[in-house]
């Protein structure tokens, strides 16, 4: 018998932005995992879930990010090794997750990990509002209007994906390209898209800063960051 395994979308940071399901989700759940590491990311799920489990309701799993592709494996591996103990006991296991667990989330690598060494296990997920979506709301940025097409990108996959998601998309999202910044408005300004583009960071936590792109122009920001670019008006080039 194998149990249930939850990925639990807690948000971008602020914990009034955790939904009612997912609440329910975590305090009906047996055990209740959070990831810990050493990015800005970790950490901040477990800070949102403690604000209304009991820090003994809360297991830790090990999954710094780090750009060491054998190290992330290893900790995949064992985060998975670790829930797969309950799972095997029948149990229900959440696991927190910042934003929503199917959007750039460690909970696909520990779903997909845990499935090979169990596939009858159930897996389960519980929408969460993205960094995207409060980063509109926090800046009053309309996301998308009438046949107006949205891009998500992370920085990580270069900028030649920006470049292009820029000249083809009304509005482009870009996450994980706070450390460089300078590159990504960089690109914005050379296409003529800095003006209409919203910067976001550490969304909901202590720290928060959202500001009009152009005014980041020199400036890199944390992990946490993230751009919105959208087009009022003008026509794509
Ligand atoms: C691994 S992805 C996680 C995305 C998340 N699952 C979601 O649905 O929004 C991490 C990226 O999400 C964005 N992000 C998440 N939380 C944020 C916050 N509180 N403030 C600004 N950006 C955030 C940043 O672009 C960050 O680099």
């Amino acid at each position: 018998m194998s149990g249930r395994l939850v990925g639990v979308g807690v948000g971008p940071g602020d914990p009034e932005l955790l939904t009612i399901k997912g609440l329910r989700a975590l305090r009906e759940a047996d055990e209740v995992f959070v990831p810990v590491g050493d990015t800005g990311e970790v950490g901040r799920a477990e800070a949102t879930v403690r604000e209304y489990l009991d820090e003994g309701r809360v297991r830790r799993l090990l999954f710094a990010l780090s750009d060491d592709v054998e190290a992330r494996e290893r900790n995949w591996t064992n985060a998975a090794r670790e829930v797969s103990v309950h799972l095997r006991d029948g149990k229900t296991c959440a696991f927190a997750t910042i934003g929503d667990p199917n959007v750039y989330s460690t909970f696909t690598y520990l779903a997909r990990t845990v499935r090979e060494g169990l596939p009858e296990v159930e897996v389960e997920t519980v929408p969460g509002i993205t960094a995207m979506q409060d980063l509109a709301s926090r800046s009053g940025t309309v996301l998308l209007e009438g046949d107006e097409r949205l891009a998500l990108l992370p920085f990580t996959a270069g900028e030649a994906p920006l470049r292009e998601a820029l000249a083809l998309f009304e509005t482009v999202v870009c996450y994980k390209g706070g450390g460089r910044l300078r590159e990504v408005l960089g690109v914005a300004e050379e296409v003529g898209r800095l003006e209409d583009g919203v910067y976001g960071a550490r969304l909901g936590i202590e720290g928060e800063e959202v500001l009009p792109a152009a005014e980041m122009i020199g400036r890199e920001g944390p992990y946490l960051s993230t751009v919105i670019f959208t087009r009022r008006g003008a026509p794509l080039g």
